[in-house]
């Protein structure tokens, strides 16, 4: 703190504790927020919390504990642009008898009588100017976890890798894939 009294020749002990013992926190926390800019911005910036969900639908229940398949459910994975989402129908495959007691079953039972589709908030968007296609990556072999991360084990779904223009481009030179404009931009 000798610059303290360098600066401030007048300053006592007191009054550079105060001024050491209110700038502290404040330079810490400071440091804080940016650790933690960046890393977003080492991870892309477009990393995520997970949305709120009209249903408390969860992945570590249905994935992780009764072993469903990603494909079960994401039906147009491995030979169409989008995966998509089960359609109520689907989920009544199953609930119309398991767990039918329960609230959240109730309120999905309501959905289905009513014939109203359920308005899942989008976690992962590219903008309307690219082109993205599951397909060809399912079928070239990667893992839903190479792009989502351990789905299996998220109670809500959140994006973890940035799929920003950088980070496509990276995959593509690696793997040898189209890298022209043209193939992801329409
Ligand atoms: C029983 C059906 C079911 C199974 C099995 C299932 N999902 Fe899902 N998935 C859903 C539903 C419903 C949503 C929409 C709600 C949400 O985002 O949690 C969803 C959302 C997602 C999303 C986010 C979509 C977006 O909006 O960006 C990803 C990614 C995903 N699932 C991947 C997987 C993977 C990987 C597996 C296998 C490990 C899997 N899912 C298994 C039903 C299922
Ligand atoms: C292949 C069967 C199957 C399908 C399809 C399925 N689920 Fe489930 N779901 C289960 C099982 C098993 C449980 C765990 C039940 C328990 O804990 O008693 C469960 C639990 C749940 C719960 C938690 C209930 C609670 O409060 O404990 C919700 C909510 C739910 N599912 C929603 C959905 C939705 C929405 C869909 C469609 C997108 C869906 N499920 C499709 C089998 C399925
Ligand atoms: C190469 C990276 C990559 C892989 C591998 C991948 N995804 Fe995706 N996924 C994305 C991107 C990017 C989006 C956003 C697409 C968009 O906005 O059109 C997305 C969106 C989704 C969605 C929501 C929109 C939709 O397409 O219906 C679901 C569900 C999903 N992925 C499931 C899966 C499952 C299940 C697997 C494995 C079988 C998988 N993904 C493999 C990158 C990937
Ligand atoms: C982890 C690696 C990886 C990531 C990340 C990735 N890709 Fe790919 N991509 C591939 C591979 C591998 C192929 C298949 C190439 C082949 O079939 O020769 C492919 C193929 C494609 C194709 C089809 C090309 C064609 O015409 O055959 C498109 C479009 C595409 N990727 C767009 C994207 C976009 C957009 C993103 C980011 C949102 C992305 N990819 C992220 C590895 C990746
Ligand atoms: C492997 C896929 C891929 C290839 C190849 C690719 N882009 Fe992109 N590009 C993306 C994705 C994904 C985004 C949206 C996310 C983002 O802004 O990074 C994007 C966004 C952009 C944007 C908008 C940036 C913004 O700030 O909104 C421009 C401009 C662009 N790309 C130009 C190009 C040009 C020019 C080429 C050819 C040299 C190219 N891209 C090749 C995937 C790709």
């Amino acid at each position: 703190m000798e610059y303290l009294r360098v600066l401030l020749p007048r300053v006592t002990r007191m009054q550079a504790a105060i001024v050491v013992a209110a700038t502290v926190p404040v330079v810490l926390a400071g440091g804080g927020v940016l650790a933690a800019l960046l890393f977003l911005m080492a991870a892309g910036g477009t990393v995520t919390p997970a949305p709120t969900q009209p249903i408390a639908f969860d992945h570590s229940v249905h994935a992780g504990q009764a072993g469903i398949a990603c494909e079960f459910c994401h039906r147009g994975v491995d030979t169409q642009a989008a995966a998509t989402i089960p359609s109520v129908e689907q989920c009544m495959f199953c609930h119309a008898a398991v767990a039918a007691d329960k609230p959240q079953i109730q309120l999905l039972q309501a959905h289905w009588e009513t014939n109203t589709p359920i308005n899942w908030t989008r976690v992962h968007r590219v903008p309307d100017h690219v082109r993205f296609v599951h397909a060809p990556h399912v079928q070239a072999g990667l893992e839903c976890s190479t792009c989502h991360g351990d789905i299996a084990s998220m109670t809500e779904v959140r994006q973890v890798r940035s799929l920003a223009m950088g980070d496509c481009q990276d995959c593509h030179r690696e793997s040898a894939a189209p890298l022209d404009c043209a193939t992801c931009h329409k």
